[in-house]
């Protein structure tokens, strides 16, 4: 008898929250580690198993699994193959660690981007954060991008690369902005890449796959924290770790199988999809797993714990995770006022990035 295959809707944007819901609606616990899947038809894997995923993610088994055309579109790091990956990721890491330990720049330019909202949940805060983070790196003025225009610009670019039809460069609108901030100005960001030989326009293009790779994910973070009452321990021994556990921004990583290798059953072409949403909800690597409760984090040695990959593992591990966590625990010390609801659901922010946000009704 042959097994029984998962049915699941395809891995692209317009599917995503037709995933979430399918995802969420599984049970941890009894989804086998490794199951075998279809996506949209395509055959594939669903990885809820620690071990598993980081062989998965961190042996150069799979490519990222969003379509060619997409992925060049996209442009950046995510764009390129093999051993230039890891030296460019390097590099960009050590640019955004520079800028996650000047903790008080940060907050100046997030609580410009917050603004009036400062001490209200605002909306609009996926594009208050991404403008704070852009006159970060730029070396602007704190408060100085357009919020709107911001949003805007990313939407109008995400339908490009996502519309497998449309051509699109990029080099386009959203680049030439971006290219233009970065030429009035300096930062430690920019003197930390320039100084390993990164021309302008190379920063300007990673910084708009970075844009568009993070947009909705801290915001995310931060909306949950508030949700769970907890955004002024943000700081707090665990607190971070906690919500990324329980809200991971992102639920789903995607590869595509570029080689098979022996020893594990995947075929060239195979989907994997692993999923962190399971991983961390699964009883085999939490107690508890339901349960928000930083204190569990005391109990484990230190580093990372194997079932805990809100960032992703590997080569292709999110390169913004420090900066991201500082901004997230400035952020929240900002909204620390922000009145905990009452009633609470679980959304997709940005149909991407799995959130606890106040109830609709
Ligand atoms: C709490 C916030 C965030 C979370 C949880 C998160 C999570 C992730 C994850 C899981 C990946 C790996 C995807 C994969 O393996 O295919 C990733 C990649 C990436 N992230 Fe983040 N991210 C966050 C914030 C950000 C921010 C703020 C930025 C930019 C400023 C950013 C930029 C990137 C980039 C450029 C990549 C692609 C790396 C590559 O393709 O090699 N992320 N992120």
């Amino acid at each position: 008898m042959s097994t029984p295959t998962l049915a699941l809707v395809g891995l692209s944007q317009t599917e995503r929250s037709m995933l979430f819901e399918q995802i969420t609606a599984l049970d941890p616990d009894a989804v086998a580690p490794l199951e075998r899947a279809r996506f949209g038809g395509a055959p594939g894997w669903l990885v809820s198993d620690a071990a598993l995923a980081r062989t998965v993610l961190t042996n150069g088994i799979g490519v990222k699994s969003r379509p060619a055309a997409s992925q060049f579109k996209l442009g950046g790091v995510g764009a390129r193959q093999g051993r230039e990956v890891r030296s460019l990721k390097r590099e960009l890491l050590l640019a955004l660690g520079s800028l996650a330990e000047q903790e008080d720049l940060v907050h100046k330019h997030v609580a410009a981007a917050l603004g009036a909202r400062e001490g209200v949940l605002p909306t609009g805060l996926t594009e208050a954060l991404t403008s704070a983070t852009i006159s970060l790196v730029t070396g602007t003025a704190p408060g100085s991008v357009d919020q709107t225009g911001l949003r805007n610009q990313v939407m109008q670019t995400w339908t490009l690369i996502e519309d497998a039809n449309a051509t699109g460069s990029r080099h386009d609108a959203f680049y030439i902005y971006l290219r233009g901030l970065l030429s009035a100005s300096g930062s430690t960001f920019l003197s930390s890449l320039e100084a390993r030989g990164w021309r302008r326009e190379q920063i300007a293009e990673e910084l708009r796959a970075m844009i568009l790779a993070g947009w909705g994910s801290t915001a995310a973070a931060i909306t949950s924290a508030i949700s769970l009452g907890v955004a002024a321990d943000l700081r707090g021994a665990f607190v971070l770790d906690e919500v990324l556990r329980l809200y991971p921004p992102s639920f789903m990583i995607g590869r595509t199988v570029a080689e098979s290798r022996r020893g594990l059953p995947f075929e060239r072409g195979e989907i994997l999809l692993i999923s962190p949403w399971l991983i961390h909800r699964s009883s085999r690597g939490w107690r508890a797993p339901l349960d928000f409760d930083p204190e569990r984090w005391k109990d484990r040695r230190p580093g990372t714990p194997r079932w805990f990959l809100p960032f992703g593992l590997g080569p292709r591990r999110c390169p913004a995770a420090r900066f991201a966590r500082t901004q997230a625990q400035v952020t929240g010390s900002l909204l620390c006022t922000v009145r905990r609801p009452d009633r609470t659901e679980v959304v997709l922010l940005e149909n991407r990035s799995p959130a606890l946000v106040p109830a609709a009704r």
